[in-house]
């Protein structure tokens, strides 16, 4: 067996059977019910779906700051849970948090830092960073007087700080005005063609389908389809008609 070949054909994300419900008895809010997602090295992968459809829950038992109740999950090799792989993966988080009073660059160096880069790494990659996100000229501001855009840029300089394989933004064009969403776009786009894995959640139709290889579409916790765009688009409809008819199909087979 060729073992160089099998392992870059390898799943970099791979999410099995995975459950995961808040509460208890009656009250039990089953959040992700049976998912399963395979993605490969390289692919940009946009999960979609609506409001409390279980998205970002997915996402934090990804990156293990959930238990699930059942199933399995693994990164590049890894077993989320058991081995350590965060060193290997930028997150940004659906609600970003950052120390008030410390400045941008003093933000991503802390984060640099925390991920065990070195001095020197790091005040080399800043200043790329900062420029990438066009947050140069606030460098040295104190993000507690950032606009929520600007945290938003912030948050994904900080998930690329430590130039990770993987990425996992938790709608990351969220708060942004139209440049800033294309910044975003177009930085997705050169991660791509990097090499990097990239899995994202976003309800900007458009933006997934400027972006996306693959799609996952999540209702409920449960998975509606997962596969190519283009398989998806193929009846000709556009994504926001064929997501729409697939959600309300959805809610039509969980009360029924
Ligand atoms: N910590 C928690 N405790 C209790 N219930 C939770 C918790 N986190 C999520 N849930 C519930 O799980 C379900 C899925 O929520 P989740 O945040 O994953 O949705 P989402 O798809 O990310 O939604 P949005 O698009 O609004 O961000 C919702 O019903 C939510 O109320
Ligand atoms: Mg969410």
């Amino acid at each position: 067996m060729n073992i160089t070949h099998a392992k870059s054909t390898s799943p970099i994300i791979e999410i099995s059977r995975l459950t995961k419900g808040f509460g208890t008895g009656r009250r039990k809010n089953q959040a992700v019910d049976n998912l399963s997602i395979t993605i490969a090295r390289g692919e940009v992968f946009g999960f979609l779906g609506p409001n409390g459809a279980g998205k970002s829950t997915t996402i934090k038992l990804l990156l293990g700051f959930l238990k699930p109740d059942s199933g399995s999950l693994g990164i590049l090799g890894k077993i989320v849970g058991q081995d350590e792989f965060r060193q290997r993966i930028g997150y940004l988080s659906e609600f970003p948090f950052f120390y008030d009073h410390l400045t941008a660059r003093e933000t991503l160096r802390l984060s640099g830092r925390l991920s065990g880069m070195s001095k020197q790494a790091i005040n080399q990659r800043i200043p790329m960073l900062l420029e990438r996100m066009n947050l140069l000229n606030a460098a040295d501001r104190r993000v507690g007087g950032f606009s929520k855009g600007m945290k938003q840029r912030l948050g994904m300089a900080n998930a690329l700080v430590h130039d990770p394989e993987v990425l996992i933004f938790d709608e990351p064009m969220s708060g942004l005005d139209p440049v800033g969403r294309h910044q975003i776009k177009k930085l997705i786009i050169e991660l791509k063609q990097d090499g990097k894995t990239i899995f994202f959640s976003s309800h900007i139709l458009s933006d997934i389908e400027a972006l996306c290889d693959r799609i996952g579409i999540i209702n409920k916790g449960v998975l509606l389809y997962s596969g190519g765009l283009e398989e998806f688009l193929a009846a000709g409809v556009g994504l926001e008609e064929r997501f729409v008819s697939l959600i309300e199909e959805g809610n039509r087979a969980s009360v029924a």
